[in-house]
């Protein structure tokens, strides 16, 4: 059943010249049938060059947005309404404004899970993937982190030069794992590997054997001639992981690593997408996409 609906999107994507790139935490089947799969920042890099004209995001509002910023000539879909991500809506345009005030010398690099309005007032984006890369070239000193304080910290760590000001937001769901987790698992499973998103809080990361993106820990696994991991980012992860080494073992860091805004998108909800049914189509004005492009440029131009 589930092939036939998979042979079904593949076929239709085909005749509708759709696009369909899918976030590394969505679920398995829907991998399977993607163009690109990956982290933030090779999705929003991989968008650009993709030869449809329509391009479905399977992931949350922020992804497709990026893809509407970069390719505005493209119609952009998410595969559900309602898949946002919290993080990316702590934040507005009004509040970073007042901020900007106080600190004017400061270059505001924003964690690309940002909406687009308020890229417009950003500097430079930046992903788990490439924050670290970005935040040494820039050539200011001065360096105002929004919105996530524990990817901001993470990067303070590793770019000591700078001068940092963090705003306190973040994801929910990473930070939501405390120290005592770490410590347990590390504990229970002493020959494993400790891989930690960013996003989770310091006092967690400080325990990584290796900290990085989506793709940066799948990729570590798969090079690694370990072969026991403990997993610090969306369960998800471990699923695929699973798949991909089949004779590895992997743990979950904690049962609450779950982002239910990437599992609002199932198998049915991009069957219905490719074949025009429950369409949400992303709608962005063209100053909005001009002022955002700014900092995804920017992005692009100092992580490529
Ligand atoms: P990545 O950049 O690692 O894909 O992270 C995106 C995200 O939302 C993690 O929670
Ligand atoms: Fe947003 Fe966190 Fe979900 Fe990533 S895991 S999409 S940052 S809520």
């Amino acid at each position: 059943m589930i092939q036939d609906i998979q042979k079904e999107i593949l076929r239709l994507k085909k005749e509708n010249d759709i696009c369909i790139l899918a976030h590394s935490y969505v679920a398995h089947e829907i991998l399977e049938i993607a163009d690109f799969t990956g982290d933030s920042y090779a999705l929003s890099v991989k968008a650009k060059s993709a030869p449809q004209k329509t391009v479905l995001m399977v992931g949350v509002r922020f992804m497709a947005e990026t893809v509407k910023i970069l390719s505005p000539e493209k119609t952009v879909l998410l595969s559900h309404p309602e898949a946002g991500c919290p993080m990316a809506e702590q934040m507005d345009k009004n509040l970073i404004e007042a901020v900007k005030k106080e600190y004017p010398d400061y270059t505001v690099v924003a964690y690309i899970n940002t909406t687009a309005a308020l890229k417009t007032v950003c500097d430079v984006c930046v992903t788990s993937s490439s924050a670290v890369k970005i935040v040494k070239q820039i050539e200011n000193k001065n360096i105002l982190f929004i919105p996530d304080c524990n990817l901001g910290a993470y990067v303070r760590e590793l770019v000591p030069e700078k001068n940092f000001k963090l705003l306190q937001g973040g994801c929910p769901v990473h930070a939501s794992v405390n120290e005592s987790e770490a410590v347990a698992a590390k504990q229970k499973y002493p020959n494993a590997k400790l891989l930690v998103h960013p996003e989770c809080t310091p006092d967690v990361v400080k325990y990584a054997d290796y900290v990085g993106s989506t793709s940066g820990i799948m990729d570590y696994v798969m090079q690694s001639d370990c072969d026991e991991f403990i997993i610090g980012t969306e369960l998800s992860i471990a699923e695929h992981l699973q798949y991909a080494c089949p004779d590895k073992t992997f743990h979950f860091l904690s049962q609450k690593l779950i982002c239910p805004n990437m599992k609002k998108s199932t198998l049915m909800d991009v069957y219905n997408a490719v074949r025009g049914k429950s369409v949400c189509e992303i709608d962005l004005d063209s100053d909005t996409i001009a002022k955002a492009r700014r900092c995804i440029d920017e992005m692009i131009r100092l992580g490529g």
